[in-house]
Parts: C-alpha cells; structure tokens; sequence
C-alpha cells in the first residue's frame, strides 16, 4: 500500500491504489472481445467523466439527486439515531461531497473519514473541501477501484464502528451477482458490528426513468461518449467519436436503464496492436442501471448475509435509502 503525505493540501495521508494502464487495456480486450461488445462504466471517471457526471445531478430530468438530497435532509436525525456514535465513515465513491457533508454533520463524533474512489482528481478535490469543513475528522482518502477488496487505513483514534455510505444508486451499476460480491466486501469492511447505508433509485414509471439517461442538453451522450475520449488517450485506441451515438433504454422486466453506445456505421477499432469490427447498427453496451423494487433489494442484500434494519422513502417513493446489518 503507498501511502504518500500530500504537500500543500490539508492535513491527510493518501494511500494511492490506482488501476494502471495495463489493468485497463486489459478490461477493454476482454470486454471488445465479448458478445455483445461492452466496455465497464467504471471507467466513465476521469476528471472529465466526474465534471460531466456533476454536471448530469444538476439536470431537470435526472431526479436522482435531488430526490436523494431532500431524503437526507428530511430523515438525517432519523438517520443519525440509527447508526452508533463514534464510527469510521467509510464512502464508497466520492462524488462532490454533498451527500457527505450532510452525513458527517449529523453523525455523533465520527472519528475519522476514509472515500474509496477511482478519480484521483475527484478524491482529491472532495477530501480538501471536507478536510477543511470537518477538522475534527481524520480524513484516510485511498484512490482505489472499490470493486476489489481494499485494506483500510486505521483511523489514530479508535473508532467504534465502521459505518460504509454508499449513496447514490450506485450499488445499481453492478450486475446482480457483481452487486452481491460488492455488498459481500462491504460487509466484510463494516466487520459483525457495523452498517451500511445505501442509496438505491427505486422503479417507477419508465418514461420518467428513460428521460433522466437521455436528457435534452445531451449531457449524459456526452459522459458516455467520454468513455471512448478516455481510452483513446490512455491506452491508445482509435475510437472516432462522430462514429457512435448514446443510447439508454429502461428494460422493465430487468428493472434496469441499459445504456450503449451504438456504431452509426461499419468501422474497424484498432487498440493495442489488435482490431476490432463493428457492425452498423451494432450496440456496445457501456453501463446498467438498475432500480430496485423494496422487495427485490431486500432479497439480494440477504444473498450477501445482511438485513435491511431501516428504510426511508422519499414522498413518492422514487429513491430510498436503506441502513443495512449483518444477518
Ligand atoms: C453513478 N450512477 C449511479 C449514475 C446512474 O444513474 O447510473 C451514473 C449515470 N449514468 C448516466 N447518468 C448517470
């Protein structure tokens, strides 16, 4: 683990884990290998992909933060009476801190503040604005893929339990089987006496949905096609932008918004030495978002050993947050 003291920045320690080029050119073989073709959203943060991912949870179509936000804000005392005083905060994902500050505010003396995320520049960003906000919380950033199991820096003071956030839905960009795995770590991270909140986007009307991931701006065409920006510049593919264009699709019966990026003609990719045809018309798929029934994530947090303790919804019942327990 390498963990490096960040000079000029305020006083916390970094434990650095990023993916490497190889990891990533790697996941994009296998995934340009596969069929259908796809490629893993997780790779739609870099500094580009965070702005633009910033600037989708300000849209008039995309309800989900907004809705999350008001839930938090309404429920927070309910919130902070449920979890024990004294924890380890530890974020799954960093975002813009919004969410966060909202949290540590209302938490009994959270001891310290670890975020697991990916963009090292969105990490970095959002432990200097809180470390700055919530001096009394030891801020532990580690620039890590949050997929993989990840050892925890140990907070100076002793923390009396660990408490994950995971807010936002995200939980929803994993398959299934991928989401029990996750909630399996996060279980293993919060150890037999801890929690974890999680925010998931619940089902409702389709249109609804669909216009939150097709927005009138082209904000979220421009986040997906970011993806291919990405690769190109790091690991040296020749995706030609103006050849692909951003679909996304609520499949009801998957309760899940199924986003592609399609080839607008016949082309050939070339990365790494290797080529990869496209089809006109032909679909890669780039990310899934699922929305959960009350029952349905009842079910699957059970398949990772937890339990649902306590639910908020807000007003109509279109985003739920969930404090879930070891079974
Ligand atoms: C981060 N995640 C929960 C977002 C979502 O709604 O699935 C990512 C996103 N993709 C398109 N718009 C937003």
């Amino acid at each position: 683990m390498n963990a490096v003291a960040l000079p000029g920045a305020a006083d916390f320690r970094l434990t650095d884990l990023r993916p490497t080029p190889d990891t990533m050119t790697s996941d994009a073989f296998a995934g340009l290998s596969s069929s259908p073709k796809r490629l893993p959203s997780k790779y739609f943060y870099d500094a580009r992909g965070s702005e633009l991912f910033e600037a989708i949870t300000r849209l008039p179509e995309y309800y989900l933060t907004r809705t999350e936000i008001a839930l938090m804000e309404s429920r927070m005392t309910d919130i902070a009476k449920a979890v024990a005083p004294h924890p380890h905060v530890v974020e799954y994902g960093s975002g813009s801190g919004r969410k966060t500050r909202i949290l540590l505010n209302a938490l009994v003396d959270p001891i310290a503040y670890t975020a697991i995320e990916i963009s090292r520049t969105a990490l970095l960003s959002s432990v200097q604005c809180l470390g700055e906000e919530f001096p009394s919380i030891e801020m532990l950033p580690v620039c890590a893929d949050f997929t993989k199991p990840v050892r925890l820096p140990a907070p100076t003071r002793r923390a009396a339990r660990t408490l994950v956030f995971f807010p936002g839905s995200t939980l929803g960009n994993f398959s299934d089987d991928e989401a029990v795995a996750l909630l399996r770590s996060m279980r293993a991270t919060m150890g037999d006496h801890g929690n974890a909140l999680v925010g998931i986007d619940l089902q409702k009307d389709g249109a609804l949905i669909e216009a939150a991931y097709n927005d009138a701006a082209g904000v979220t065409a421009e986040f997906t096609l970011n993806l291919l920006v990405r690769l190109n510049r790091e690991i040296g593919s020749n995706f030609i932008l103006g050849n692909f264009r951003h679909r996304a699709i609520y499949n009801a019966d998957a309760g899940r918004i199924e986003t592609s990026l399609v080839s607008k003609r016949e082309q050939i990719v070339a990365l790494g030495g290797r080529t990869f045809g496209f089809a006109a018309g032909e679909a890669m798929e780039v990310e899934c978002s699922h929305k959960y029934s009350t029952l349905g994530f009842a079910q699957l947090v059970a398949r990772a050993g937890l339990r649902v303790v306590n639910a908020w919804n807000d007003p109509l019942d279109w985003f739920g947050i969930r404090l879930v327990a070891p079974a």
